[in-house]
């Protein structure tokens, strides 16, 4: 088999060693059922309570009981938008988010626009940030929520959370924002943030997929996700998954006890990636803030190769990368968090989401930025717009 490199750790991660043993015994010696009275039951309840805990640690959460485990970050997402809007209907109808949110956060909005909600959708800058008097202004009597993420996922570029969430406060409005990309990339400290709920999930941090949790600081209202048993505190129903669970408590804590040396680790990747790119491609741009960014995210248009056919081109190399978030990978429509950022629909096209992981090498990247030069350099050769002499 030839040479294989992962480059799209946005879309999802391996799980980690340390996570997969802490999640083993969950298969088969802990089996019980952590609802059960009896001690195959409570040895599973003490699991799951020991992953509680973990993770309402790592965020410096008041309390354990503020932590609901959900099926990943689009239930979360659903549940906080959905769940907090029809809570507090009765005081107003309106939403602010951003137009560059997941569309776990976006369709949740248009299904509460056909409900008769009214949604604000903030426009951002050409680095991708919210300008916070835009968040001001847009502030009505009836607004009962504000939902702007912590971190972009195409782009990595980090939301100023901390001043917006402390503007909804003044104005008595629920904060929540969408943080499934920024667990692990820096320290989130939702009292100190001042954030309200809070969504996770844990295969973007070496945990296994199918898992996340909504943060709920005690006193906000939210409607039931899933009637039935009384897990999650009667909120959201039905058998916890002890196993995926387990993993994902390992995977936040080891995510928050590391994440300097990673975040040093990738920067010092991505700036080798980036000082190669520079040396041996031309005609690239960088979308996304110069600074306020994560560090294991970049996304670059190729000017005049198309983003689809690069990314077929490098697979076929063993190179995997995506065009823009995994879940919209499909859809030949431009990435709205590009086109919300100002590019043209030609370099939004020819853009390229590179994620990098904990184990990558100086020598993945050689091979990876010496494919890229092969491949664009191809592409431009059969460009119509090259042929038209733009460059
Ligand atoms: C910012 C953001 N929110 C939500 C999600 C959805 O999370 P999950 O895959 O756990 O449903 C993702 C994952 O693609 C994401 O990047």
């Amino acid at each position: 088999m030839g040479r294989k490199v992962y480059l799209d750790n946005a879309a999802t991660t391996f799980v980690s060693g340390e996570v997969l043993q802490e999640m083993l015994p969950c298969f088969n010696a802990i089996y019980g059922n952590s609802n059960s009275l009896h001690s195959f039951g409570r040895d599973a309840s003490a699991i799951v309570d020991r992953a509680r805990d973990r993770i309402a640690h790592a965020i410096n959460a008041e309390k354990s009981n503020e932590i609901y485990f959900t099926s990943g970050g689009t239930e979360a997402d659903n549940w906080a938008i959905k769940g907090i809007a029809h809570a507090y209907k009765s005081k107003g109808k309106h939403i602010i988010t951003s137009s560059i949110e997941h569309h776990a956060v976006l369709d949740a909005c248009k299904q509460l626009e056909s409900e008769g909600f009214e949604v604000t959708y903030l426009p951002v800058d050409k680095f991708g940030l919210v300008n916070l008097a835009d968040v001001i202004h847009a502030i009505r009597e009836d607004t009962i929520l504000i939902s702007i993420m912590a971190v972009n996922n195409e782009v990595g570029t980090i939301q100023n959370i901390k001043a917006i969430a402390k503007t909804a406060h003044d104005y008595n409005i629920i904060f929540h924002t969408d943080a499934v990309q920024a667990i692990g990339a820096f320290k989130i400290d939702v009292q100190d943030m001042e954030i309200d709920a809070m969504s996770m999930s844990a295969h973007k941090i070496y945990g296994p997929k199918g898992v996340g949790a909504l943060y709920l600081k005690n006193g906000v209202m939210i409607e039931n996700l899933l009637n039935g048993g009384n897990q999650e505190r009667g909120k959201r129903g039905g058998t916890v998954n002890v196993p995926a669970v387990a993993g994902f408590g390992k995977a936040v804590e080891i995510a928050c006890r590391d994440i300097s040396i990673n975040q040093q680790k990738l920067k010092a990747i991505r700036d080798y990636f980036i000082k190669s790119i520079n040396e041996k491609i031309e005609y690239v741009q960088i979308n996304g803030h110069p600074h306020q960014k994560i560090a294991g995210t970049v996304n670059m248009s190729f000017e005049m190769a198309e983003g689809e056919s690069l990314l077929m081109l490098l697979d076929l190399d063993g190179i995997a990368v995506s065009t823009a978030s995994a879940c919209m990978s499909n859809a030949l429509e431009p990435s709205h968090v590009l086109r919300a950022m100002g590019l043209s629909d030609e370099l939004a096209q020819s853009a390229i989401r590179f994620s990098f992981g904990k184990n990558l090498s100086k020598s993945d990247i050689d091979y990876v930025v010496e494919m890229l030069a092969k491949n664009v350099s191809r592409l431009r050769s059969i460009s119509a717009l090259t042929k038209a002499g733009r460059k």
